[in-house]
């Protein structure tokens, strides 16, 4: 058996490909483009392993799909691939529209066909799981309840509706034709192998290099911070065990507004790296310009994961942000292999308008 990989060279879907290796034989097609956020460093790790088979190429390229569905004839599909970055939808969203929208129907359509084409047992026991985020919701008023899985649909950027309009693309190719899919929404990740235009590997990198901490606005807007093994922990558990057509919200009860987020990354550089002139980090924080239609609050109702399936999260916030920021310091050269030219050319276009 095998299951293919979207997107596995990413932030999520490497350590998704990490973790599942880790703990099981299966072995894993890693389809990805190797856009800017594409690294292979990330599996560096698995060289020589025959277990992972690496494809560089495109969901959107139905050709290939087709060719590589018939040749490892896997019993899942998993589609981390996507374009994932809220500013960069703002600056560019035709991207966006490619992969997350076209590349996910053109992958549908070549799953679809290659289902069809399977006996009726392996028919029954495929899984398509598309991996999606908590903010096709929209935003929360502060003392609104978390997003449940019945909460209406109301993207406020062009990445979240990007995301949003492939969502109804899983769900219709279930309603319409059948085929036996899973989604799963979730929160804010943080862990190793973030890119570092995210705020919090931005921040920990900027703290270091003594550049400044750009907040946004006023930087109250809250998000629901999950460690990336835990969102990986879920969606093998929904992947195994959760019921076709259903969506499950992955989330690990932690609210935080961004600036408390920042301050904590500054405290913990201060206890693990101090500042060689005896300043604390919190000195660099640096309020800028906020995003357009930033959303205010993202929360994740993630109940019915766990009492359906019985996924908890293993990391506190506590805990999940110290091996983070640890990583970082651990692996400073994995950072400066990724700041290549593409990367500084991006820190300059986003931050070059906002005035402090
Ligand atoms: P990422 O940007 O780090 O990685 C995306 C990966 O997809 C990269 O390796 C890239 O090369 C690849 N890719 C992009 N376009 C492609 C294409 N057309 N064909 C093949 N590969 C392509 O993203 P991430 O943070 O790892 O997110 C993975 C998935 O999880 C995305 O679908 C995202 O929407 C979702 N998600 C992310 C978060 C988060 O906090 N990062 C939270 C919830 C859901
Ligand atoms: P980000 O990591 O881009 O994730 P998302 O927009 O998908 O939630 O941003 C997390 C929060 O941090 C978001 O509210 C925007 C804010 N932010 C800053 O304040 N400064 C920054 O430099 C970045 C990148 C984000």
């Amino acid at each position: 058996m095998t299951i293919l990989v979207t997107g596995g060279a990413g932030f999520i879907g490497a350590n998704f490909v990490l973790d599942w290796l880790a703990q099981a034989d299966e072995p894993v097609i890693n389809l990805d483009k190797l856009t800017y956020a594409g690294n292979l460093e990330n599996l560096s790790r698995l060289e020589g392993d025959k277990r992972h088979i690496f494809v560089q190429g495109d969901i959107a390229d139905s050709q290939l799909l087709e060719r590589l569905l018939v040749e490892h004839k896997p019993r899942a599909i998993l589609n981390f691939a996507a374009e994932s970055h809220v500013d960069r939808s703002i600056h560019g969203p035709e991207e966006f529209i490619e992969t997350n929208v076209v590349g996910t129907f053109r992958l549908l359509e070549a799953v679809r066909a290659y289902w069809k084409s399977l006996a009726s047992d392996a028919q029954q026991a495929f899984r398509f799981l598309h991996v999606s985020t908590d903010e096709v919701y929209g935003s929360l008023a502060k003392d609104d309840p978390a997003f449940s899985e019945s909460h209406q649909y109301e993207p406020n950027s062009p990445y979240s509706a990007s995301k949003a309009a492939s969502d109804h693309l899983v769900r219709a190719y279930h309603h319409t034709y059948g085929l036996p899919v899973l989604t799963t929404n979730c929160s804010n990740n943080y862990g190793p192998y973030h890119f570092p235009e995210k705020l919090i590997p931005l921040m920990i990198v900027n703290a270091l290099a003594g550049k400044a901490l750009p907040v946004y606005g006023d930087g109250q807007q809250i998000r629901d911070w999950l460690y990336v093994k835990d969102h990986c922990s879920a969606i093998r558990r929904v992947l195994e065990a959760g019921a076709v057509g259903e969506v499950y919200n992955v989330g690990g009860w932690n609210e935080k507004p961004n600036l408390d987020i920042v301050h904590t990354v500054c405290s913990l550089l201060d206890e693990l790296r101090p500042r060689a002139d005896g300043e604390l980090y919190n000195t660099q924080i640096t309020y800028v310009t906020d995003r357009p239609g930033h959303d205010r609050r993202y929360a994740i109702d993630a109940r019915k994961l766990e009492r359906e399936l019985g996924w908890k999260p293993a990391e506190t916030f506590d805990s999940g942000i110290r091996k983070t920021v640890q990583w970082y310091l651990d692996n400073q050269g994995w950072v400066s292999n990724i700041q290549s030219g593409a990367y500084r050319e991006w820190v300059e276009k986003n931050y070059a308008g906002r005035t402090a």
